[in-house]
């Protein structure tokens, strides 16, 4: 070996040796990464936090990950972005990112279309672009032969027609196409046997049956109709089957009510029919059983009482009839039973029966057992419960005494019955105690102080998602009997802190306003209309800074109708019916002469509590409001005094 030929490779060392202790330091990505990258920035409407173009590596940057498996530089094989608020769209430029294995942009608010070559990455396994706003079809040909993970839901996708999708995607574990706007497009899934989760849009065809690890499936919310295919024998590994709000039809399919691994099953808000036939020898370990507004037909299935793991079940909106099994008394693990509406008659059997259930949370029986009487049995004892639900029926009977027992009540909802007497001053010893809705019964006398101490509402405690706290009850309907709530408005009421929503509309209170209930800081609705009140209406009211529905029509106010605040932006008619109240921004004016307003007779007693904060009994409870809020409660508001 001559000397140049030495020194050449000395200088070749020397350079690898230099580029060796760079990368040590700080190893660059590939040009072709951060020219991509760079790209991709351009289509965003704004800067990304944590990436700094001063530094030409890339690698160093929020969200990316290289492979540093070589020394001079890194591969970028992974862009997690999600969360990061970002707009703009998606530049065709991120497809210079070749080794890409991750890309996850979900929960920002990227728009347009998406480039059709994001769909032909050779390595890719995670392409996460859920919750955004992308549109268009999806491009037919794609593939990604190494994806796992494919989420694309919430977006506004128009279609996704790929036959060869599973031939070429055969991998694939996680697949979610729900909520987009797919009016047409169609995925064969039968030859993706790998997967394990499944939630979709748009039409599947037969194939199902086939995905034998299929785990969890969820086609919610769809176009489906016809009848269930019976196919669950095949599907050994599935323990979640969701398929409500579709158009199914027909019978449960005999694989299905038998299937040993299911354990948990919806299918409300469908057309199925037939008896419900759930064979609890096989689906020993089913805990939740979602049956609700279908047309299955009675009577309630006494068999149901073998499924002793059983923790939900909901029958409501059903044709069922009968009365509830005696054999319902084993259910020992059921925390929540809703069989609303399901024809069902004898509450004093249901009730004998269901307190055995010792863990029974919530407990839904409205529109059932017209008529009847609410049972008096003292020795009723439901130690667990948290909401009693049972409204319209027409019961008779007064407030029931055994629900002293439940010292663990938070929503008590009895309206639209004929319950009467006087409300017991007990009422206010249930310590958790924050939704109460007796309206549209024929209770009379003063409303019981003890009210006012509701320990849940006075001290602020566990606060509920805010997504369930706006709950609107809206009373008016006119009986026979004119008896109403007489008697004062407490001062004590300014104790409720954290109550959101008082109505006590169309009743028979007199008195004054007291300048207390200012103190309801949490107060967002407070209708007072179609009452006996007297004297003005207290100024400091203007403090409620949340207060948005505010009614005092159909009184005897007089004086002025106080100004600033959340009072500006009250209508005219929540004063309406007050001959002697001055008009709002009009200097002091003469205080005419009072006439009473309220014409008595033929007007409704009513209360109306509702209280929409309090400790959280979390999901169920919380799924309780919202089925509420669209069903049981009749929207409209009428007054009619
Ligand atoms: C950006 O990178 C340059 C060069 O590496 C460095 O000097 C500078 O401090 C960085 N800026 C930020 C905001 O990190
Ligand atoms: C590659 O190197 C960079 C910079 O040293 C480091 O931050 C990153 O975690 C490494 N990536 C992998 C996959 O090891
Ligand atoms: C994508 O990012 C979001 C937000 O950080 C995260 O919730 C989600 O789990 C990520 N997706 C994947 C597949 O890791
Ligand atoms: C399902 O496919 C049929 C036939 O191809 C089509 O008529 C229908 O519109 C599709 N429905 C949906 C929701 O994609
Ligand atoms: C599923 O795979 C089989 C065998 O490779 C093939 O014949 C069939 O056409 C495939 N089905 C679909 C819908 O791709
Ligand atoms: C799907 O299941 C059907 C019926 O069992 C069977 O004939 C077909 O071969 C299966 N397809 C695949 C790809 O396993
Ligand atoms: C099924 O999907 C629907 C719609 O995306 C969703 O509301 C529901 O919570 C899902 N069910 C389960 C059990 O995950
Ligand atoms: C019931 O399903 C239909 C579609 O079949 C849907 O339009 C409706 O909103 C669903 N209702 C509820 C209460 O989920
Ligand atoms: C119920 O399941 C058991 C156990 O799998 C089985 O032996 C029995 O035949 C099933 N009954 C019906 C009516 O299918
Ligand atoms: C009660 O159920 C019947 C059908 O079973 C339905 O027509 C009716 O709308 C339901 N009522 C309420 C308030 O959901
Ligand atoms: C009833 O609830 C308690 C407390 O959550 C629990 O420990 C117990 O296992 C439940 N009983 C049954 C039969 O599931
Ligand atoms: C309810 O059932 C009990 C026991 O079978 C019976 O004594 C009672 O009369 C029934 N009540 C009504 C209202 O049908």
């Amino acid at each position: 070996m001559g000397v140049p030929t030495m020194s050449l490779v000395f200088i070749l060392l020397a350079v690898m040796l230099q580029q060796m202790i760079q990368a040590s330091q700080e190893p660059a990505c590939h040009m072709n990464d951060l020219t991509a990258l760079k790209g991709f920035t351009k289509c965003l409407e704004q800067d990304i936090g944590g990436w700094n173009w001063s530094s030409s590596n890339c690698c160093s940057f929020t969200g990316i990950t290289c492979d540093n498996s070589s020394v001079i530089y890194g591969r970028v094989v992974g862009l997690e972005l999600g969360n990061k608020r970002l707009t703009g769209t998606i530049c065709e430029s991120l497809v210079g990112l070749e080794q890409f294995r991750i890309l996850n942009l979900s929960l920002n608010s990227l728009h347009g279309k998406i480039p059709a070559n994001l769909f032909r990455f050779r390595n890719l396994e995670v392409l996460d672009l859920s919750n955004n706003y992308l549109v268009g079809p999806l491009p037919s040909a794609i593939h990604l032969p190494s994806i796992k993970y494919l989420d694309l839901s919430k977006n506004y996708f128009s279609s996704f027609i790929s036959m060869q999708f599973c031939t070429s995607s055969s991998h694939i574990q996680y697949l979610d196409l729900a909520r987009n706007f797919f009016g047409e497009g169609s995925i064969y899934l039968e030859n993706c046997t790998s997967l394990q989760y499944v939630f979709l849009n748009g039409n599947v065809t037969d194939g199902i049956g086939n995905l034998s690890n299929l785990v969890e499936l969820n086609i919610s919310l769809n176009d489906f109709s016809g009848s269930l295919p019976d196919v669950f024998g095949r599907l050994r590994k599935l323990e979640s089957f969701s398929a409500s709000s579709n158009r199914l039809t027909g019978l449960l399919p005999a694989s299905l009510v038998n299937s040993v691994p299911l354990l948990r099953i919806d299918l409300h808000n469908n057309s199925l029919d037939g008896p419900i036939r759930i064979n609890c020898s096989a689906m020993a370990q089913v805990t939740s059983l979602h049956l609700g507004s279908n047309n299955f037909q009675g009577p309630v299935p006494a068999s149901l009482s073998s499924c002793q793991s059983l923790t939900v079940l909901h029958l409501a909106r059903n044709k069922l009839g009968g009365v509830v099994p005696f054999e319902f008394r084993n259910l020992h693990a059921l925390e929540f039973l809703s069989l609303g509406n399901t024809s069902i008659n004898n509450i004093s059997t249901a009730l004998d029966i269901l307190q055995h259930c010792k863990n029974l949370t919530i407990l839904d029986l409205g529109l059932n057992f017209y008529q009847e009487e609410m049972p008096s049995n003292v020795n009723l004892q439901f130690t667990s419960l948290t909401a009693l639900i049972i409204p319209f029926c027409h019961l008779r009977g007064s407030l029931p005494i055994w629900l002293s027992s439940s010292k663990m009540l938070q929503l008590l909802d009895l309206s639209w019955n004929s319950l009467g007497g006087s409300l017991p001053s007990r009422i206010g010893k249930f310590e958790y105690l924050f939704y109460l809705d007796l309206s549209n019964n024929s209770f009379s006398g003063e409303i019981p102080e003890s009210l006012t101490g509701l320990e849940n509402l006075v001290h602020k405690t566990a606060l509920l998602k805010e997504s369930c706290e706006h709950i609107s009850l809206i009373k008016s309907k006119e009986q026979g009997r004119p008896r109403l709530f007489t008697g004062p408005i407490w001062p004590s009421f300014g104790n409720l802190k954290n109550l959101h929503v008082l109505n006590l509309e169309e009743n028979n209170l007199s008195g004054s306003i007291p300048d207390s209930i200012s103190g309801m800081t949490s107060l967002e609705v407070l209708d007072l209309s179609c009452n006996n009140l007297s004297g003005e209406i207290p100024y400091s009211l203007v403090h409620l800074s949340f207060l948005s529905v505010f009614n005092v029509s159909y009184n005897r106010l007089y004086g002025d109708t106080p100004s600033g605040g959340q009072f500006m932006t009250f209508p005219d008619s929540s004063f309406d019916g007050n001959q002697a109240l001055c008009p709002r921004l009009v200097a002091p004016c003469q205080r005419k002469q009072i006439h009473p307003v309220v014409s008595p007779g033929k007007k409704m007693k009513i209360m109306d509590w509702n209280f929409g904060i309090g400790a959280a009994i979390g999901f169920l409870l919380c799924v309780f409001f919202c089925f509420k809020s669209g069903w049981v409660i009749p929207k409209g508001r009428v007054c009619r005094c």
